[in-house]
């Protein structure tokens, strides 16, 4: 299961062209899912404990998985790619 999420975070990482990731959609659902319990502070906080695009990835399917949002694979791409951008900026 880890290398999968490894591999499929490469593969976004390295194909921006095959997946062209729909930013706007991710801010969407991002403000309309995922404010209720923590704000966009916690993305850019010392404390965070987030420090890699997978530990994201992860981390957005975790919040999805307890929401129930059942959230598809685009779609939690289109979050991760959303938060990568505007807050951790990983490379
Ligand atoms: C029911 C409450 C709740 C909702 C709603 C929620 N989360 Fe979370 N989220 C948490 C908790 C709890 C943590 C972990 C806090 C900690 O360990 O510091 C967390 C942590 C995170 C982190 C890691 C922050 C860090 O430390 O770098 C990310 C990213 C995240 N959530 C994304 C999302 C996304 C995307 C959604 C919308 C699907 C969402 N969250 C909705 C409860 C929630």
């Amino acid at each position: 299961m880890k290398n999968l999420l490894f591999v499929v975070s490469v593969y976004f990482l390295l194909s921006p062209i095959a997946y062209a990731a729909d930013i706007d959609n991710g801010r969407t659902l991002h403000a309309e899912n995922c404010l209720a319990c923590h704000t966009t502070d916690k993305y850019t906080s010392k404390l965070r404990k987030v420090h890699d695009l997978a530990a994201l990835t992860r981390r957005v399917k975790r919040c999805d998985f307890s929401l129930g949002t059942q959230w598809f694979d685009d779609d939690i791409a289109d979050v991760v790619t959303y938060l990568n951008k505007d807050f951790y900026q990983f490379k």
